[in-house]
């Protein structure tokens, strides 16, 4: 694996595998790296012959009352990961690299930036796809994989990569999770003991939604009072929202099918997680 800080050095490496023909797949991450990152470096193997992963902690993402500052860091550890699953180049830029002075053009999300976390987190998607447009000039990917445990995020980059004319495929990968059922977040190192056990209300509320479905609850609003009351009973869990939506654009429905997206975000204690499922599926 090799260690790529600049963007020189970047496009240098990337150039040279397209001209041996090789096909090329970019893994874009915040580092602090779990086995849910480490799905999409599979996926990526799968669909490619060589695996550009990034890692920057993206400020342009961050609001100024978020966690920027410690947001977990293990770079160490991420190399190590990285290297062992198979990345091909680690590209560890600074913030000076991505945003030098005076850079100020900003991608402004399609409609779906406005729900969800576009709500509670204002300009946070237009730092997230500002960063994923400026990472897929940089390394123009052949495939590019994404989480489904931000689903919004898969949404909302796949209207970019449609609106813009990019000929990139996305890879869209299953959220991986522990066996409690609570899914892998570099966030969840925030979590105490005690705050890990209460993390398990997001995926149990979610599991709630899908059992009502499997018995033939349709109704989009019993379905999410139905998490609420579950959610109600778990201590330190303060939910932020719940939604029923349709899978492309997030629109909220009145009527839930197979394929519709549940999705929740809730503070445990201080930390704010998010998580959802494909309502047929539930949480697997
Ligand atoms: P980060 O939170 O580090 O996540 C990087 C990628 O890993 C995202 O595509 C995310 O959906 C995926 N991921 C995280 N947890 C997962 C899990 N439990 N199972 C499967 N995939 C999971 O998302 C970001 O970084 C940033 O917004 C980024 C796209 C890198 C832009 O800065």
């Amino acid at each position: 694996m090799i260690d790529l800080t600049t963007i020189p050095d970047l496009r240098g490496w990337v150039r040279t595998r397209r001209r041996e023909g090789r096909r090329i797949a970019l893994v874009p991450t915040m580092g602090y790296l779990h086995e849910g990152h480490l799905a999409l470096v599979n996926e990526a193997r799968r669909r490619a012959d060589v695996v550009v992963m990034s890692l920057f902690v993206n400020p342009l993402q961050f609001g100024p009352t978020e966690d920027l500052a410690r947001y977990p860091r293990d770079l160490p550890r991420d190399r190590r990961l990285a290297e062992e699953r198979g990345v091909g180049a680690l590209f560890v830029p600074s913030a000076a690299v991505m945003y030098p002075p005076g850079s100020e053009t900003r991608v402004v999300p399609g409609r779906a930036g406005g729900r969800w976390e576009g709500v509670a987190r204002p300009g946070h998607f237009s730092g997230v796809l500002t960063v994923v447009a400026k990472l897929f000039h940089l390394v123009e990917p052949d495939v590019a994989c994404f989480g489904r445990k931000d689903v919004q995020q898969v949404v909302l980059v796949r209207q970019m990569v449609r609106d813009l004319d990019w000929p990139i495929e996305l890879a869209v990968v299953p959220t991986v999770r522990e066996p409690d059922g609570v899914a892998l977040s570099s966030r969840n190192a925030y979590l105490g003991p005690d705050q890990r056990q209460s993390a398990t209300a997001l995926s149990g509320a979610l599991q709630e939604a899908h059992v009502a479905w499997r018995g033939g609850e349709r109704s989009a609003q019993a379905i999410e009072a139905r998490m609420r009351r579950f959610l109600e009973a778990c201590p330190d869990v303060q939910v932020e929202y719940i939604a029923v939506a349709e899978p492309d654009a997030l629109a909220p429905v009145a009527e839930a099918e197979a394929t519709t997206i549940v999705a929740l975000a809730a503070r445990v204690g201080l930390t704010r997680l998010i998580d959802n499922i494909v309502l047929g599926e539930g949480v697997v």
